[in-house]
């Protein structure tokens, strides 16, 4: 981590806010925003340090760069002050792509090309400082794929390099095909999901010593919403937890729950809401001890640690 809380993800000084907006929902509320309202979210989010935006060429059934370039391109920020993170290779069956007749994925040189320039143009940018493989291809031909990823770098499209729901073997056999390092894996993880501890991920990232991406990291607001036991005893453990340190809100100890980890999880935050955004922001001056991290721990998984 850097003296001033960012994350380095590569040795040549891409670095990524220490909690990043996501972008996913952006189109979800009943009133779409126009492009005046999302730039006013954009600036909310950067006057909160936010300055990472998490994409993908799918994200509101490939709508969402576009509507977030509109923003962008209203707003008043410099582009080299933040970072425009998206991804490729889900191809979803939508009115969008006719010819998607069927949800699959796609890590071919000429697809990865294709959607790269289609974001670059959505987002209004002539860089993306991060692109990610989002899911493992069955059908990924490694030396193919790492000669598209390289080559995007080469021409300056894009920053670096990383994937999302890789397994620690596939991310490796990606990476061994690469002159350079994989930036990171996008993973999901929080206090409702918590695999990631001992399915070998975090393991990954902490040998290779890359900083995970951690998608819903508030379970996709289920944490608030969820009526099974597993969902009502975090919420509780949470409480109990926050109201020993003094915070007001659930969402800010589940997000420093994960800022606990040593792997350097950088949650990618989910929500429209400046207010809510402004609160799991507090996270980053909280340390959990060890015995409320684990009693969160215990709260998910029903069971003391054996
Ligand atoms: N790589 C992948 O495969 C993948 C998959 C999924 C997501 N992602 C990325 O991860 C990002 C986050 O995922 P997510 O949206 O599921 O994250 P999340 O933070 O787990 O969930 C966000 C949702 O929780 C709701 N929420 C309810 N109460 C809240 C509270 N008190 N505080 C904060 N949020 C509350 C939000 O609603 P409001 O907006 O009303 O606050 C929003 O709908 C996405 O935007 C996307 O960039 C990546």
């Amino acid at each position: 981590m850097s003296h001033d809380g960012r994350i380095a993800l590569t040795r040549d000084g891409l670095s990524l806010s220490r909690l990043v907006f996501g972008a996913w929902r952006l189109l979800d509320s009943a009133a779409r925003p126009d492009a005046e309202a999302v730039a006013r979210l954009i600036g909310s989010a950067v006057d909160l340090r936010l300055t990472s935006f998490d994409h993908a060429d799918i994200y509101g059934n490939y709508e969402v760069e576009a509507a977030f370039g509109a923003g962008l391109a209203r707003w008043k920020g410099k582009r080299d002050s933040i970072e425009l993170i998206s991804k490729c290779d889900i191809m979803l069956k939508s009115p969008n792509r006719p010819d998607n007749r069927l949800k699959h994925y796609d890590t071919s040189a000429a697809h990865i090309a294709a959607s790269v320039d289609r974001s670059l143009s959505n987002l209004h940018t002539d860089y993306l400082d991060l692109l990610l493989l989002h899911r493992p291809d069955p059908l990924m031909d490694a030396d193919e794929t790492a000669t598209a990823l390289a080559g995007l770098v080469t021409s300056g499209k894009v920053r670096a390099v990383g994937v999302s729901n890789f397994t620690p073997s596939q991310f490796d056999l990606l990476a061994s095909r690469l002159p350079f390092a994989l930036a990171t894996n996008q993973i999901e993880m929080s206090v409702l999901k918590t695999a990631a501890l001992t399915d070998g991920s975090l393991d990954h990232a902490q040998r290779l010593a890359y900083a995970p991406m951690i998608w819903s990291p508030l379970g996709g607001g289920s944490l608030f919403t969820g009526k099974e036991g597993r969902e009502a005893r975090v919420r509780a453990a949470l409480a109990a937890v926050a109201a020993e340190i003094g915070a007001s809100d659930l969402a800010t100890v589940a997000i420093a729950w994960l800022l606990r980890h040593p792997a350097q999880l950088v949650p990618v935050l989910g929500s429209m809401k400046p207010e809510r955004l402004a609160a799991m922001i507090k996270a980053i001056d909280i340390v959990l001890d060890r015995q409320q991290w684990f009693a969160i721990l215990e709260a998910s998984e029903g069971r003391p640690v054996a």
